[in-house]
């Protein structure tokens, strides 16, 4: 869809004109998985793919919603903005955003309409839930002129999917969304917030993601367990040393005071995310040497920690990897985002991609049922106003 097609489409829906449009990527993650609520470092990209949302302010005292997938709009009057809609709405994305912004004391005076459309894949780990936060919290911050900053508008993102759709998760998604730069990756640490935006334009290599189409999505009992075991592995160690987060340690002083946690599954959740955050340094510190062999070595290594501590990939991611693994030219190839289905990324020199496209594909349809996508992923701009 273009920007022209979607302002007729508002057009159509609303009977009036959008008065902005505004974008907001997703993302994909290098590596650095399942840390950033840990207190460590990701390093994700922002990609060129994302959610539109366009606006326009109404005198009907209500925010109305359309979303190109689905069929009906929907109302909410201008008194219920702090309250999540019943049934998992996919409104409460953004109605969450709004929410914030109530909460800090914004008086919101008149209604909007707001038509949407993205082209993130659904449930592919590639953020568009994010996308569609960061979008939200961006044209309120345009509209209020409230003045808040990208890191800002990210928390505010967060906060959304923590209080109306449920997930804990950590900030790595809406920070990429919103901080996004074309051709970088962002190297965050998670505990301070502070960032470095990293060139990532490879010579004659590219960044492919593997959609598994994998039909177990995200969800969220799964991933707030994995927060709470988190929690347990901190409490347990902190007997032995006082620490805020996992990420503290070095994988030397978890090994010295590990058997203090007597969880074998929060032993197991430690494990992965006390090497991981070594991993990602060690990967970010290769990368910009020009190492990148030890870079996407690292990426294979976390993708088994993911699989074997973590536990959170599951046979399809697996036999991507697996495939991808096999292939003459691939550096490196792990899942990205938050598992249980969901995308690989990988490295792929120039030469091998079609034969990666090709033989990862038919092997992962042989071995899974399931027809898989690829895509070259281009690293685009975080959040902003188009028109
Ligand atoms: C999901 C969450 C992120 C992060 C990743 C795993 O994408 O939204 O905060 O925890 O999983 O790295």
């Amino acid at each position: 869809m273009t920007v022209n097609e979607l302002k007729q489409s508002f057009q159509e829906s609303f009977g009036h004109a959008a008065s902005a449009v505004y974008f907001s990527p997703g993302r994909v993650n290098l590596i650095g998985e399942h840390t950033d609520y840990n207190g460590g470092s990701v390093f994700p990209c922002a990609l060129s793919f994302g959610t539109y949302l366009l606006v326009s302010p109404n005198d009907k005292g209500v925010f109305r919603f359309k979303s190109l997938n689905q069929p009906a709009i929907e109302s909410v009057s201008l008194d219920r903005l702090t309250s999540p809609l019943p049934n998992n709405s996919w409104i409460n994305y953004p109605l969450g955003c709004i929410a914030q912004f109530v909460k800090r004391g914004f008086e919101i005076r008149n209604g909007y309409d707001l038509l949407i459309w993205g082209n993130v894949p659904n449930g592919a780990g590639l953020s568009s839930s994010a996308a569609l936060e960061v979008v939200t919290a961006y044209m309120m911050n345009d509209q209020l002129n409230a003045g808040y900053d990208r890191t800002e508008l990210a928390k505010i993102g967060q906060l959304s999917e923590h209080e109306f759709a449920g997930v804990n998760c950590g900030i790595m998604d809406q920070f990429a969304s919103a901080q996004g730069k074309k051709d970088h990756a962002i190297y965050l640490n998670c505990d301070t917030l502070e960032f470095e935006l990293v060139p990532i334009k490879l010579d004659g290599v590219k960044v492919v993601i593997s959609n598994t189409h994998s039909p177990h999505k995200l969800d969220s009992g799964a991933y707030n367990s994995r927060v709470a075991q988190c929690h347990t592995a901190v409490e347990q160690l902190s007997r032995v040393r006082p620490i805020k987060h996992l990420a503290e340690l070095t994988e030397a002083e978890f090994e010295s005071i590990s058997s203090a946690i007597t969880d074998p599954i929060a032993l197991k959740r430690a494990k992965h995310v006390v090497g991981e955050v070594q991993r990602t340094t060690d990967a970010v510190a290769a990368l910009k040497k020009g190492d990148i062999a030890t870079f996407g070595r690292l990426m294979c290594e976390s993708h088994k920690s993911l699989r074997d501590y973590y536990e959170v990939t599951g046979e399809q991611l697996d036999t991507m990897a697996e495939e991808a693994w096999k292939i003459d030219g691939v550096i490196g190839s792990r899942m990205t985002g938050g598992g249980f289905g969901g995308c690989t990324v990988s490295l792929v020199k120039d030469e091998a991609i079609d034969t990666f496209v090709k033989q990862v594909g038919a092997n992962y349809e042989r071995r899974t049922g399931i027809k898989p996508e690829f895509y070259i992923a281009e690293i685009g701009d975080g959040a902003r106003r188009v028109e």
